[in-house]
């Protein structure tokens, strides 16, 4: 198993921010899955869905997972909301869940200066009701998937990154 740090967790939830946070914590890199795609593909995620549908998004994430799992160790891997349902995840590396009510990750993004940016970049945030459906869908999943749960509402990304830090030295 690849010794990488995997974040996991809903749309906006803070794994890029965390991801980041944590690689200048312990001087790991960090990446992030959806970032390794666009460029893959020289096409944005919003791009790809509307494109190419999500099927195809989907095959683009298991041939990131595989592509990490033979290539990357020792790194802080942040990954999109849908990343754990890949079938090799518990080979990367150790999983950790993000952790936050829907209400809390919706009521951060609108407190962001680039709340509209933020929402438009994710085609599965655009419309509420589905949003709250698939929240509803996935909380289980990420619970069943990791092997770590780290609640980050209300806290600081630093203190997230302290908290995951102190987790795995
Ligand atoms: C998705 C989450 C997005 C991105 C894509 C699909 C999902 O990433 O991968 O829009 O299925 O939850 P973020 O979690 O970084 O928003």
């Amino acid at each position: 198993m690849a010794d990488n740090i995997i974040l996991i967790g809903f749309m906006a939830v803070g794994k890029g921010r965390t991801a980041r946070a944590l690689a200048r914590a312990t001087g790991r890199f960090a990446v992030d899955t959806d970032d390794l795609i666009e460029s893959m593909v020289k096409m944005k995620v919003r791009k790809i869905f509307a494109r190419h549908g999500e099927e195809h998004f989907r095959a683009l994430e298991q041939r990131t997972a595989d592509w990490l799992e033979q290539h990357v160790s020792a790194t802080i891997v942040s990954t999109g909301g849908g990343f754990f349902m890949v079938n090799n995840l518990h080979r990367l590396g150790r999983v950790i869940y993000l952790h936050s009510s829907l209400e809390g990750i919706l009521a951060a993004v609108r407190r962001h200066p680039n709340a509209a940016k933020k929402i438009a970049k994710r085609p599965l945030l655009r419309d509420m009701d589905r949003a709250r459906h698939l929240y509803d869908r996935r909380l289980p999943l990420y619970r069943g998937a990791c092997d770590t749960e780290v609640d980050v509402e209300g806290r600081t990304i630093d203190e997230v990154a302290a908290e995951i830090r102190d987790l795995i030295s």
